[in-house]
């Protein structure tokens, strides 16, 4: 049973703040995406990382893999046995995806899907996601349970109040993380056919109207989005390292 991971690095990350594109930004000294990638490599099951850059960042981005992984990885990491491509990446993280689908070799059974924004995911959580498209599901996602009451509301472009339409139920609510996992041909297939904007890979399993469950998440699979996660993901690593 062979595993790929995708790894969508090509978005801005404006709400970060200016500077270089979101995976390209430090954390202790190491971009992002190199924690990212070591994160899909520390899984024994996973033997191909495929990294979709920033359009105009291919160059840099293959130079940071170099640096960072073979020859010389750190000791102990599996860079050892898990080889890497780099393609250049889309407009939308859709369809930054479906590049990096399309590089991949033929043979693999199952795709993770798995955001550069999370770098700091566990290996226990990466492998339960693989467990479960092993076990047959075609899609997998870590989710947690919400600790915010939700409300959906009516957007008003212009500032104004916003009127609360519903409260759902929040304790039928997940929060959804990375990486989802998935068997390859029913995600091969959803990219090809599905249309129209979605903001996860499993949501186009869905419009399939195929199953996707749910393993639990881990709050250190958190999405860096804001100027505050920077701080918590480098206490992360900091706790790590105590
Ligand atoms: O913007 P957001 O935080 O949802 O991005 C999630 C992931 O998708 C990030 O790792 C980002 O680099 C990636 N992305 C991409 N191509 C885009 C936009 C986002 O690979 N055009």
């Amino acid at each position: 049973f062979r595993t790929a991971a995708v790894i969508p690095a090509a978005g801005r990350g404006v709400r970060l703040g200016p500077g270089a594109p979101k995976a390209l930004r430090a954390l202790n000294g190491t971009p992002m995406l190199i924690h990212a990638v070591r994160a899909m490599a520390a899984s024994r099951a996973v033997s191909l990382v495929v990294v979709v850059a920033p359009p105009d960042g291919e160059a840099e981005v293959k130079n940071l893999l170099a640096e960072h992984a073979l020859p010389g990885g750190p000791p102990g990491s599996s860079w050892g046995r898990t080889e890497y491509l780099v393609v250049p990446g889309g407009e939308s993280r859709q369809e930054s995806v479906r590049l990096g689908l399309d590089a991949l070799p033929p043979g693999f059974d199952a795709v993770l899907v798995h955001d550069a924004a999370r770098p700091l995911v566990p290996v226990d959580t990466v492998d339960a996601v693989i467990e479960a498209v092993r076990d047959g599901a075609p899609a997998v996602v870590p989710a947690l349970p919400l600790a915010d009451t939700v409300k959906q509301v009516e957007p008003r472009a212009d500032g104004s109040p916003e009127p609360v339409l519903a409260t759902p139920d929040r304790a039928t609510l997940r929060a959804v993380q990375t990486p989802q996992g998935f068997d390859h041909d029913t995600l091969v297939r959803a990219h090809a056919t599905v249309t129209g904007s979605v903001t996860d890979d499993a949501g186009m399993i869905e419009r399939l109207g195929l199953p996707v469950v749910v393993v639990p998440g881990h709050e250190e699979a958190f999405k860096v989005t804001r100027p505050l996660d920077l701080v918590l993901a480098e206490a992360v690593l900091a706790r790590r390292r105590a």
